[in-house]
């Protein structure tokens, strides 16, 4: 068993691959060369990715591709996506291009709203709580003034901070509940170095507080953070049209579809083990956009997840209707993002995946984001409810099974044709290659 090390943190990259490969793998010296090979020649580039986080040994792709033909708001964008699943930007050029022809996709925000917390544990009268937080309103703002200067330059910054009472929840437990307007930054640190002075200014100003006795001077500050949960940074995206010109497919009768639609979404709705999965399509159009334009992804799902569980159990994010002959379908989302500071400006891909976008607001980019979700999601639905998802799945993962049996480029052709006309399977495709071997 390998030891435990001391001061890994410490060595130089080399020495932390040399560590790590003698180690934990077999082979060093090939495992050495897929690093090697995964590394950029161009030292300044990989000395930024070097920088992003600690102890590196290599960079980690992610094929990026487009999804072009995504009409939005009557403006047309090629969207970039980052992601490693097949058939997923396939699927997101083929809804954008279905759309497309029936007026494109509509998408606004309903609110920009970011919030943060400070959680703390005060032992006394509420009401005397309640009137010191009053009273230390005017110190808040005066004790932020040099991190919020910039911000509210542009028109953003503090909007509101409240106190909120939750010890019905856990015993002397009560907040600053925080809210900010972040612009066009995700606003992670601003957020936080806001939170984390009001703290400071909380407990400062409890001492001097004269009306507190001495135990109710005493707040304890828990933790100062942002909240990933943003139920009021909200963006919506629909499309329409009348049923009657919805499916371009002649053996699909456009009502029976509209109506298959419609009732695979209220499926979603009522049935939380199907809405994990809907919601999973859905995100893998989000993610794959949010990743590309640098945005933090990890951020933006556990947001979704909880936004998709508001009513008190998990469903879709998604909904279908047909009124009067016309199908609507429409997302609305949480979705927090930023198009400047961060990774956006810091990562070379970020930046360029962004100019792709015509160098969008947040706004913009949440009006994007929200298509491409509700794009993918219409894309997998549909399939879902006419020909099930693996047809065009497996064809798209015949070319992972060749890469995976390293068939050449002239195998792959051949095999690519081969499987026009047969069902692609595991190991239909591991016979079809090896009878193609054998037959050398
Ligand atoms: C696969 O990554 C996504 C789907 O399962 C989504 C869905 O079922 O709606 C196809």
């Amino acid at each position: 068993m390998t030891s435990p090390i001391e001061g890994f943190s410490k060595l130089t990259k080399a020495e932390k691959i040399e560590w790590i490969t003698s180690n934990y793998t077999n082979n060093s010296t090939a495992s050495k060369q897929t690093l090697a090979q995964y590394c950029n020649s161009d030292v300044i580039l990989q000395k930024l990715h070097d920088e992003f986080i600690e102890n590196t040994i290599t960079n980690y792709y992610l094929p990026l591709g487009v999804a072009p033909n995504f009409l939005i708001n009557n403006k047309l964008y090629a969207i970039p996506m980052a992601i490693e699943e097949s058939s997923v930007v396939a699927a997101a050029s083929k809804a954008a291009k279905f759309w497309l022809s029936r007026g494109g996709f509509k998408a606004s925000v309903i609110g920009t709203e970011k919030i943060g917390q400070v959680h703390f544990m005060y032992e006394g009268d509420v009401k005397k709580l309640q009137g010191f937080i009053d009273s230390l309103q005017p110190r808040f703002r005066k004790d932020t003034a040099n991190i919020t200067a910039n911000m509210e330059k542009r028109g953003g910054g503090i909007t509101g901070i409240e106190l909120r009472n939750k010890t019905a929840a856990l015993k002397n437990y009560y907040q600053l509940h925080c809210t900010f307007e972040t612009l066009d930054a995700m606003g992670a640190n601003f957020i936080n170095s806001c939170l984390e002075q009001f703290a400071n200014t909380l407990k400062e100003q409890a001492v001097r507080y004269e009306s507190f006795s001495d135990t109710e001077k005493r707040i304890e500050v828990v933790m100062s953070i942002l909240s990933n949960y943003v139920p009021n940074c909200i963006v919506r995206a629909e499309v329409e049209c009348p049923v009657a010109s919805l499916n371009d497919d002649p053996s699909v009768d456009p009502n029976v579809f509209a109506e298959k639609m419609v009732r695979a979404v209220a499926i979603a709705k009522a049935e939380p083990f199907r809405a994990v999965t809907h919601n999973k399509g859905i995100m893998n159009g989000i993610d794959a956009v949010v990743l590309a334009t640098g945005n933090d992804f990890r951020a933006i799902e556990a947001g979704v997840h909880a936004y998709a569980s508001k009513d008190g159990k998990y469903s879709s994010l998604t909904h279908a209707e047909v009124t009067n002959g016309i199908f609507k379908f429409w997302i609305e989302l949480p979705l927090a993002l930023g198009t400047v500071g961060g990774l956006t400006s810091l990562h070379p891909l970020a930046k360029l995946t962004l100019e792709i976008l015509q160098k969008p607001t947040a706004v913009e980019l949440m009006q994007i984001v929200a298509v491409a979700g509700l794009a993918q999601n219409f894309a997998a639905v549909r399939s879902l409810v006419t020909t099930g998802i693996q047809q065009g799945h497996m064809k798209m993962h015949l070319l992972n099974i060749l890469n995976q049996l390293n068939a050449t480029e002239a195998e792959k052709k051949v095999l690519v044709n081969h499987f026009k006309t047969n069902t692609v399977t595991h190991s239909a495709v591991v016979a079809a290659f090896e009878q193609l071997q054998n037959a050398k």
